[in-house]
This record gives C-alpha cells, structure tokens and sequence, in this order.
C-alpha cells in the first residue's frame, strides 16, 4: 500500500495550516509530531476526507484519493482529536451505531463489537452510558470505534492523550501488532509513545514538514549534541540564554539539566545518548515555554 501526498496546502482564509507538504507512507507506523498548531490534526483530518485541501493532490495506490471516494473511506479508520460522543448512549450502542455507519454486514457487527471492547479492556462497561466514562475510557472507546472495519489505513490524532501509563503501554503493543499490513498515522506530543514503534517520524511546524525519517537517522543527527551539565542554580538564566535545555532537576545550591550544544557547554559536561525527546527539543525549543520546561520536570 502507498499513500502519497503531493504539494498539500491548506488554508483557512488567510492562514496557512498546512504548507506544501509531500510524503509517502507505505505499511508501518509513523509519527506525527509538532507542537501546538503545527498542523498535525488538518493533516489528519484532509487524509480522512473530512477536510479538503486548498492545493496539491493526495493518491492511494496511485490512484487519487477523491475518484476512489467510498472505497478510499472504507479503508479508513480515524480517530478525530476531539471525539464527539453521545453521552446517552452505552458503549454497546454507540459502536452499534458507528458500525452502522461504516456499513459493516449486520452478522458480524456483535462479534466485532466484543472483540473491540476487548482489545480496549471495556469489556466490563457494554451496557455503561458513555456520560459515566472517565476521559480515558472515552479516549479507549474512540479508539475501539476507529478498528471496528478493520482498516487498512488507520489515522489516530493524538491517540494516547488521557490515558494512564498502563493504558499507554497496552495502546504501544496494540499498535505494534496492528502494524503489519496497514498504514498507521498518530499524532502525538509525547515522543515515548513513539519512539519504540514508529517506523518513521514526520516533523511538523508551523504548517512545514521538516522532517520525514526513521528514528535512528534523527537521533543520529544529535550525536555528540546532547550533554550533563552541573552548575549553580545562579547560572540557570544564562544556560538558557546560550543553549536549548531540557529536564532540569535542582539538587541543593546547583542544578543538574540536560542540554543541547554543538559544542561542550562547560568542561565538565558529559556527552549523553540522544532521546526522541532531545529531538522534539531541537526542533522546538524555541516555541517552548521555559515554564513549561521547568514543569515538565516535575512530572
Ligand atoms: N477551522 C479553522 N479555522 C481557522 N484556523 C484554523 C482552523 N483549524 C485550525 N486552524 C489553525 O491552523 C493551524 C493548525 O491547526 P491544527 O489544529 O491542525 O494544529 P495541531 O498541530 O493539530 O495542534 P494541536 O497540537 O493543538 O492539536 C493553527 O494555527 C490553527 O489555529
Ligand atoms: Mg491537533
């Protein structure tokens, strides 16, 4: 399978969402990733044809996503930022409905159905009104809905947001075994939930792709770029005037922060192995609140 985007643009009266963007994705998992407003959800939200680009073409298998029309939607699975629930209805019903709206063949709907709220651990909550689920069930139940057809191109916006670190883990083996045979694209800001099972990773900022690669070639990029550093909590401000810094822990009078620096930031920095994390750092450390930076920390 291949999907490939060519010259996407979209804009929202004069702003510019997305810029330009070429890629191809064939079988595996690829992560999308960006800060806020990068650009990710418009992405995702053009691939499933709830939106349509101002420019460019998008085709699968070669063939133009808008003539294949149904068919293109039959291989889809999407689960949309924001899931809009009915909050009446029991997690039974609203897959009922869905599969109903994926037009799956009635003898299969209560199989599948089961087999879903399995594979989410809701199997206990069939018969529960949605109003009573927690954020992360809701999130799990989004997530149970986008597999119900089975798709051959599966397209989750920021799939693992609200869920614990349990649940997290169980999404990352889900995804893992699902990955064969399909195209799946998730969007996300926690480069943990990708770094082991992307296949490649898509930076997105500002609407621009800067980015399309696996995971080893963008850690490589950060070799001998990522540092210790020890010093005192005095020198804080100045360390974030000359350098991107990650996680900083105070311990007593000093600091300990990871920091990234093309050259040895003090003489007694010492070189760290690169993270995913160091890369998101790289890329957005600018648009990054120091704040931010500081509670991240304390996570
Ligand atoms: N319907 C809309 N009308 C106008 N501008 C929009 C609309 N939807 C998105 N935008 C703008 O387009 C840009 C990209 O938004 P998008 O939602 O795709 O970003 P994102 O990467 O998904 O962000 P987040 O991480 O916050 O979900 C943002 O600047 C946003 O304000
Ligand atoms: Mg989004």
């Amino acid at each position: 399978m291949k999907l490939e985007l060519n010259k996407v643009t979209k804009k929202y009266k004069e702003k510019v969402a997305l810029h330009d963007i070429s890629c191809t994705f064939t079988n595996g998992v690829y992560g999308l990733l960006g800060p806020n407003g990068a650009g990710k959800t418009t992405l995702l939200r053009i691939l499933a044809d709830v939106l349509k680009p101002t420019n460019g073409t998008i085709t699968f298998n070669e063939q133009n996503i808008y003539k294949l029309d149904y068919k293109y939607r039959d291989l889809l699975g999407y689960l949309p930022q924001d899931c809009g629930f009915y909050p009446n209805f029991t997690a039974h019903r609203y897959l009922q409905y869905i599969a109903a709206l994926k037009g799956l063949p009635k003898q299969q709907v209560e199989q599948k159905i089961d087999e879903m709220l399995a594979v989410v651990h809701l199997t206990p909550y069939k018969k529960v009104k949605i109003r009573k689920f927690s954020g992360g069930m809701k999130q799990r139940l989004g997530i149970a809905q986008s597999l119900l057809n089975d798709p051959k191109l599966l397209l989750l916006d920021e799939p693992t947001a609200g869920l614990d670190p349990k649940e997290r883990i169980r999404f990352r083996n889900l995804i893992s075994e699902l990955a064969q045979e399909r195209i799946i694209l998730l969007s996300t800001h926690i480069t943990t939930d990708i770094e082991a099972i992307a296949s490649e990773i898509i930076i997105l900022k500002d609407g621009q792709l800067l980015e399309q690669n696996k995971p080893d070639k963008l850690l490589e990029k950060l070799q001998q770029q990522v540092w210790h550093v020890s010093l005192p909590a005095t020198q804080l401000n100045e360390l974030y005037k000359r350098h991107i810094v990650g996680h900083i822990h105070q311990k007593g009078n000093d600091i300990e922060a990871r920091v990234i620096a093309t050259k040895q930031p003090s003489d007694d920095a010492i070189l760290q192995t690169p993270r995913l994390e160091d890369i998101y750092l790289y890329y957005f450390g600018d648009v990054m609140d120091k704040q931010e930076v500081n509670n991240d920390d304390q996570t």
